[in-house]
């Protein structure tokens, strides 16, 4: 097994945690309908259903907090949040906003026509469901490296530049209202993307005339990645690495509850058209508040315009790769099949592998984090059939490229013997697999029904 990287920091408050009996987790689990999203916190040991918004501040972070300024319109926080976005993104507009979805609610109506495609290497679920909501259809075009978890690729996460321009030519250029490249690529992993491909992405979208969005919930662990896998930017700096990949697009919407490590927020980047950005505010007004807030406290303001740049040093993201690296090798070795390679925010393991013997409308994502949460009490979310739901149009369940347990780790916040745990539980479930059984859905809602569908275990 790897070695494990020690922490670049040091613990100054800590936060209980409990531990239940598998009798006790039984109970919770049938009262939550065995979905992961009704559990109570109190009752999860280590977890994992999110490395979104979970993650553990700085002491100046915190006392970012404190300094806040609340002022309603034109606070000390908004003006140092939007030069550290300038700096960071070289970009001329930075738009606070509460999440990363009401970036996607304020920008994708502006900028999409109904009836329109928009061409992504792989929606988020959120940002799917905002691309329908806007009366468009999302397609998505991942490469075909992807497709394969046991096999190893230095940038799983990149679009299939071919078939992407194939979409263009047959959907007609008028009906694409935008490509959104999605870095790091969550749903397929956590997987990076390429600055080679985000060029040869732009290069179409700018012979199209085409929007170029970045969907960059995860953008530091993506430059780190570059450093590591891109020869050209061995010798880059992170934040030049950055300023690289964002100076191909046009726009980005991002939230900041990942990779900026704060509790809540999320921006939309405009790189240099002021008139979208004036429909940007306008939005924003109407559904977030004033521009120099964007839904948010002038102290969720202050502590990420300072995580934005804690997370982009290169000591804590080199740390940070190390710990998904390190649990993923621990599995790989007990034979635990996964995405491979780690992703940036976590490790993906291949349900898929796990149980051959359930099919995809029977849910083997989710079923592997059901039997996780009973074994060691760790909470997951499944990133496959169940989370991708039904066909709007033909109200059939699609079926995943891929059946993803998704272990998303937290931000600062778990230790070398919780992921030590977590290889335990795998490798124990792992044992006993072949007697698991699948999930049928009793009650769903008609969109992103995941987070409150009502299921029940198949007898
Ligand atoms: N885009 C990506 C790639 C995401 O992973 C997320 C959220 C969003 C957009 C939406 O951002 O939650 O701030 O509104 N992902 C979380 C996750 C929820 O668990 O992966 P949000």
């Amino acid at each position: 097994m790897k070695k494990y990287m020690p922490e670049p920091f040091r613990i100054k408050m800590v936060e209980p945690i409990k531990m239940n009996t598998k009798e006790e987790r039984e109970v919770f689990l049938k009262e939550a309908k065995y979905n992961m999203f009704n559990l109570k916190g109190e009752d999860v040991y280590i977890d994992l259903l999110t490395d979104s918004g979970t993650n553990a501040m700085s002491d100046r972070q915190w006392s970012g907090v404190m300094i806040g300024d609340e002022a309603y319109a034109g606070g000390k926080s908004y003006f140092k949040l939007v030069d550290a976005g300038q700096d960071i993104f070289g970009y001329e507009f930075i738009q606070p906003v509460h999440q990363g979805r009401a970036g996607e609610k304020v920008l994708f109506p502006i900028v999409m026509k109904k009836g329109q495609v928009a061409i992504s290497n792989m929606f988020f679920d959120t940002t799917r469901a905002h691309v329908t909501l806007s009366g468009g259809k999302p397609l998505d075009c991942v490469c075909d490296e992807a497709k394969n978890p046991a096999v190893y690729a230095d940038f799983k996460g990149n679009m299939n530049v071919e078939k992407l321009e194939k979409l263009i030519l047959e959907f007609g250029r008028e009906n694409v209202g935008m490509i959104v490249m999605t870095i790091t690529n969550n749903s397929a992993g956590g997987q990076a993307v390429s600055i080679q491909n985000i060029r040869e992405v732009a290069a179409i979208a700018k012979k199209y005339g085409i929007l170029l969005n970045i969907d960059a919930a995860r953008f530091a662990e993506n430059a780190y990645f570059i450093k590591l896998r891109e020869a050209e930017f061995k010798d880059s700096s992170i934040k030049e690495i950055i300023r690289e990949m964002f100076s191909y697009a046009d726009s980005f919407t991002m939230s900041a509850k990942k990779d900026a490590i704060v509790n809540m927020g999320g921006l939309i980047g405009i790189k240099e058209d002021a008139e979208l950005y004036q429909k940007v505010k306008g939005t924003c007004i109407s559904f977030e508040g004033f521009i120099t807030y964007g839904g948010l406290s002038g102290r969720d303001l202050e502590s990420l315009a300072i995580g934005l740049y804690e997370g982009i040093d290169e000591n804590y993201l080199k740390y940070r790769h190390a710990q998904m690296e390190y649990l993923a090798s621990g599995l790989m070795e007990a034979g635990v099949a996964i995405q491979n390679p780690a992703g940036g925010h976590g490790v993906y393991v291949d349900a898929n592998a796990m149980f051959p013997h359930i099919p995809y409308y029977e849910f083997p994502g989710h079923t592997l984090c059901v039997e996780l949460y009973k074994e060691a009490g760790i909470r997951t979310c499944d990133i496959g059939s169940f989370m991708l739901g039904n066909d709007p149009e033909t109200g059939e369940q699609i079926q995943s490229e891929f059946e993803f347990a998704r272990l998303a780790i937290p931000r600062r916040v778990y230790t070398q013997s919780h992921m030590d745990v977590i290889i335990e539980a795998l490798t124990e479930i792992k044992q006993r697999a072949s007697e698991v059984k699948g999930y049928r859905i009793l009650w769903e809602p008609p969109i992103l029904r995941h987070f409150q569908a009502h299921l029940e275990p198949i007898k």
